[in-house]
């Protein structure tokens, strides 16, 4: 099966070396791909956003599954364009990736289908959510513009007055451009979040494990929201209890709004959930948001633990055949840690030597169940690895325990050089406090 991979990210990565593993794929692409996948797919010189050029290059060259890893692509309507030419994919329609790239339509679909989310509204004009923001108590609220911000369209304003910065910023002064034309104003959520992959093909929704991803650039949660400066799976504040009743609350009613409107979604839907406890020690768990694609870095986890064949899994739900599979996964963890560029979320340099990416640099048990997935690299002349991203490189590895991943993969981090890396040191410390008393 002749596979093509859209997009060229640390995600990316992570599925493309998936899929490299399966026997039923004879021939991967990658558009436009990154360096780090140049021994296992052929990289297309088109970027992920060139509608037409993907589409081209997909009937051209006979493409049997295309998987779309970014969110742009998919709300512009590639995977729509992808069908009418016969070619099967992976990844959701402009419809049901407004999912994700409008978050009022998100809001308003899991109101009609009772789905637990928190409380919002939504404004067009500055002057109506200014009004709105005055009748609210002045405590914490969550600004948000509807639209596509890569990451950036989501504030949560300590009290009023930053609230009413934050419209300003998106309404008044148009920040975001058209994204931020609306703006929701939602109740402030607290409790842990989660990320919850799942695998649809529009009628079967088969959630991948629980993974917990570090949004902040510092350590203890600090500092500036990101893409994601790591991640863990599984995590256990995801316990079988919890599971039941994000089965019952969100899954299945997800399953029937699905059907009822008719969105043929075949592809990853994402659940970012928040698990707050109530007044009696439950948890009742609630949506924050959807994303209509793999999460970033949350693939790079759940990737080396997944023991069935990726492409079974992902060709099933792009011909709406997800029924009959059963995902098997392995015990152990898995931890990413993020290396970026010094300065990320905000300016950066690049083309920095990056040293030290070898497994050969680290003793074999750890080579053995580590990696390093790409995500801003290129080449220099010389044909060295150089930096060319926020962030750079999504270091992983997996263990038996979580301690064991943990001190695998900060071998690797630390074996890894370039100028002004940055990373944190306290990935999975929510996990870590849990299990000590
Ligand atoms: P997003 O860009 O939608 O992923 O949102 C970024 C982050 O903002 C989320 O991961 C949450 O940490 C936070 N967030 C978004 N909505 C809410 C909410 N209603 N309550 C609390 N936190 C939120
Ligand atoms: N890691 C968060 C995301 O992919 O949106």
């Amino acid at each position: 099966m002749k596979t093509l991979v859209v997009g060229g990210g640390g995600r990316e990565h992570a599925l493309v070396w998936k899929l490299a593993q399966s026997p039923k794929v004879t021939k991967l692409y990658a558009a436009p791909g990154n360096p780090g996948m140049e021994d296992i797919a052929e990289r297309i010189p088109v970027g992920a956003e060139d509608i037409g050029g993907i589409a081209a290059f997909a009937e051209r060259g006979k493409i049997d599954l295309a998987v779309i890893g970014p969110e742009a692509p998919l709300a512009a309507g590639l995977a729509d364009r992808l069908r009418e030419r016969g070619v099967l994919c992976f990844g959701p329609g402009a419809r049901g990736a407004l999912l994700e790239s409008s978050k009022r339509f998100a809001r308003d679909f899991m109101a009609r289908h009772d789905i637990p989310e928190p409380r919002y509204h939504s404004f067009v004009t500055l002057d109506e959510a200014g009004r709105h923001l005055e009748t609210l108590p002045d405590g914490p609220v969550v600004v948000k513009a509807d639209g596509l911000a890569q990451g950036k369209g989501v504030v949560v304003a300590q009290n009023r007055a930053g609230a009413r910065v934050a419209l300003g910023e998106m309404m008044g002064e148009g920040r975001f451009g058209e994204a931020g034309k609306e703006v929701l104003i939602e109740e402030c959520l607290s409790g842990e979040e989660v990320s919850l992959l799942t695998f649809t093909d529009g009628k079967t929704i088969l959630p991948m494990l629980p993974v917990q991803d570090h949004k902040r650039a510092g350590e203890g949660d600090t500092g500036p929201n990101t893409g994601g400066m790591g991640t863990c799976a599984p995590v256990s504040v995801f316990t079988p209890e919890v599971a039941g009743r994000v089965d019952e609350t969100i899954i299945r009613p997800l399953q029937k709004a699905l059907r009822e409107e008719k969105i043929d979604y075949r592809g990853c839907l994402y659940i970012g959930l928040m698990l707050t406890p109530d007044d009696s020690g439950a948890v009742i768990p609630r949506v924050i948001e959807f994303n209509a694609r793999f999460g970033d870095p949350e693939t790079q986890v759940l990737m080396p633990l997944l023991k069935s064949d990726l492409f079974d899994i992902l060709y099933a739900c792009a011909r709406g055949e997800l029924g009959d599979v059963r995902p098997e996964w392995s015990d152990g963890r898995a931890v990413c840690v993020v290396m970026a560029s010094g300065g990320y979320p905000g300016k950066y340099s690049t083309g920095h030597v990056i040293e030290g990416l070898s497994a050969e640099e680290v003793p074999l048990d750890i080579g053995h169940d580590s990696w390093v997935f790409h995500a801003g690299t290129d080449r220099n002349d010389r044909g060295d690895s150089i930096t060319s991203g926020g962030r750079v490189l999504g270091v992983t590895a997996r263990g038996a325990t979580l301690e064991e991943a943990l001190r695998r993969v900060y071998a690797r981090v630390d074996a890894i050089r370039f100028e002004g890396r940055i990373f944190r040191r306290d990935i999975a410390h929510r996990e870590l406090s849990r299990r000590k008393p």
